[in-house]
């Protein structure tokens, strides 16, 4: 019998989620990978690298979509983002949609979920900030997900750069590696990690993970 999980990875056409999957690959005997794309063509490129392809735009309310996209999961890598001001949306996507696969998760039995959030979301509870509109639809998304009863990680990283790696920053090779860790290492589940470079020089902070928030104050 196959000790293998099954993987959904949702934001896999954009540049973390593709990093997050080509370290899954590299590990043929642990994983499949199943990701979940709104294009057809972009299902059928997926195909043709040996990955599974489940269609679905997280904004699509007729959720058999997201039923099938979960079915026989062990684990979601959430790194799906929307976009400010746009159809596409951060309260469409990362907010309304985050609710949607959780409850498809919790129905298909998901063992852990992995949430790629952002930093600097605490602030942003109150509203008062000129900025709070592109935050607060990731920091209810992660109270969805704290909530859902499954096991999850949420990863908080800073800006995401290419090559710099400092203050509130991160790169998506970094975010990657996190995902993948989170996999390997139970003491990081149902734990709220901030992982900037500032955050993982702290004293005592984990390499890799940064700092984990106080759960009564996230
Ligand atoms: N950018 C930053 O500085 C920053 C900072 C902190 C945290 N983050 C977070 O880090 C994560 C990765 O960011 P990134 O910049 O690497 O991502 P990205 O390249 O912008 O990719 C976003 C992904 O989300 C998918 N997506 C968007 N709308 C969707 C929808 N309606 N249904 C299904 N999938 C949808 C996109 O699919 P399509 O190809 O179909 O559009 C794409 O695969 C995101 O969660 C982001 O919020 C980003």
């Amino acid at each position: 019998m196959s000790n293998k999980q099954r993987i959904l990875v949702t934001g896999a056409s954009g540049r973390t989620g593709g990093l997050v999957v080509d370290r899954l690959l590299a590990r043929p005997d642990d994983f499949t990978v199943r990701v979940l794309v709104r294009m057809q063509d972009q299902a059928q490129a997926w195909e043709q690298r040996g990955v599974e392809a489940a269609l679905g735009d997280v904004r699509d309310t007729a959720t058999s979509w997201a039923d099938s996209a979960l079915r026989d999961v062990d684990i979601v890598i959430s790194t799906m983002g929307g976009a400010p001001f746009r159809a596409n949306n951060l309260w469409r996507v990362d907010y309304e949609g985050t609710q949607r696969l959780i409850a498809a998760a919790k129905v298909a039995g998901v063992d852990h979920y992995v949430f790629v959030s952002t930093m600097g979301l605490r602030r942003h509870r109150t509203l008062r900030h000129p900025l709070s509109v592109l935050f607060y639809p990731k920091l209810l998304a992660e109270d969805v997900v704290r909530r859902s009863g499954l096991d999850y990680t949420i990863i908080r990283p800073g800006g995401l750069v290419e090559n710099a790696d400092s203050g509130m920053r991160n790169t998506r090779e970094q975010v990657a590696d996190a995902c993948i860790a989170a996999l390997d290492r139970p003491e990081v589940r149902n734990h709220t990690w901030e992982m900037s470079a500032d955050r993982r020089s702290e004293s005592g902070a984990d390499p890799i993970f940064g700092v984990a928030i106080d759960p009564d104050n996230p």
